[in-house]
């Protein structure tokens, strides 16, 4: 049977963050749907490796999105594109509020919110007709732990910014992904122990009874890639934990 054409099958898609997690899987996801994927990280290494795990021919930049300059160069340099995905982001930080140092605390906002900024600043303008951009966000802001403020606030404000540039860049659309855990290498400053009891605490607690996979939060993006209408909004896919 002949394989039905996607929405998607020849969009050029920039994914930031794709050499890892949510990103690779979701830009596997996109190469399978016949995209043409660019992949940037900060790890050329990691890169390449992303790239190998995809069918077809693609690209794949090491740009580090902690900094403005390297945005706006990158952006100038990649021509016009469909859809822009960013989900990068460093391992995570939490402490309690009484413990935080704040100029360690305003770097942490460095790759997650201000990367995510400057991406749409340098990018929008080369998007063509009828694209998107899907940004990322997660359920800390809805629902943080002790310990999350900066993550909590790093989410709350994303989703801010989501909103109010699906009003300025209209016709460009623009939504945002918030997933729950997720198991993928943002934990790795955990041990491996402590973070499969994580893994099986928080799994436990959910309503679908497991923590989620990077594939299932690559579909949400997807999803909000192909459809054409929606515009503004945050889509949750966290098995279940805000109504717990
Ligand atoms: N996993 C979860 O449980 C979870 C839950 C809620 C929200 N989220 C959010 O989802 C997003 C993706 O997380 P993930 O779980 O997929 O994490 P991940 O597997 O660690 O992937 C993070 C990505 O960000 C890239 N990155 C990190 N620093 C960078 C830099 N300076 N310049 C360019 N790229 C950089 C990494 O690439 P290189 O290392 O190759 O540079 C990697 O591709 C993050 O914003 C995270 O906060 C995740």
């Amino acid at each position: 049977m002949e394989k039905q054409q996607s929405v998607l099958t020849g969009k050029r898609i920039i994914v930031m963050g794709g050499s890892s997690g949510i990103g690779l899987a979701t830009a596997q996801a996109l190469a399978a749907e016949d995209a043409h994927l660019v992949i940037v990280s900060g790890n050329l290494e990691r890169v390449e490796q992303a790239l190998a795990t995809l069918p077809g021919s693609h690209e794949g930049y090491a740009v580090d999105l902690g900094k403005e300059e390297n945005i706006r160069l990158f952006f100038e340099k990649a021509g016009a594109f469909d859809h822009l995905v960013y989900t990068a982001g460093e391992n995570l930080r939490l402490s309690e509020i009484a413990h935080t140092d704040i100029p360690k605390a305003r770097e942490f906002f460095n790759i997650r919110y201000w990367g995510a900024l400057a991406a749409v600043k340098y990018g929008a303008s080369h998007i063509n007709a009828g694209g998107s951009i899907v940004l990322t966000s997660g359920i800390a802001g809805a629902r943080p732990g002790k310990g999350w403020s900066l993550g909590a606030s790093i989410c709350s404000a994303m989703e801010g910014f989501a909103r109010a540039m699906a009003v300025e860049l209209a016709p460009i659309r623009v939504n945002i992904v918030s997933p729950g855990v997720v198991r993928t290498n943002l934990w790795n400053n955990m041990s491996a122990a402590d973070r499969e009891q994580l893994y099986k605490t928080v799994g436990d607690s959910l309503p679908v009874k497991r923590v989620g996979e990077a594939t299932d939060i690559a579909q949400t993006y997807l999803y909000l890639l192909k459809q054409g209408f929606g515009t503004g909004q945050t889509i949750v896919v966290d098995g279940g934990a805000v109504l717990v």
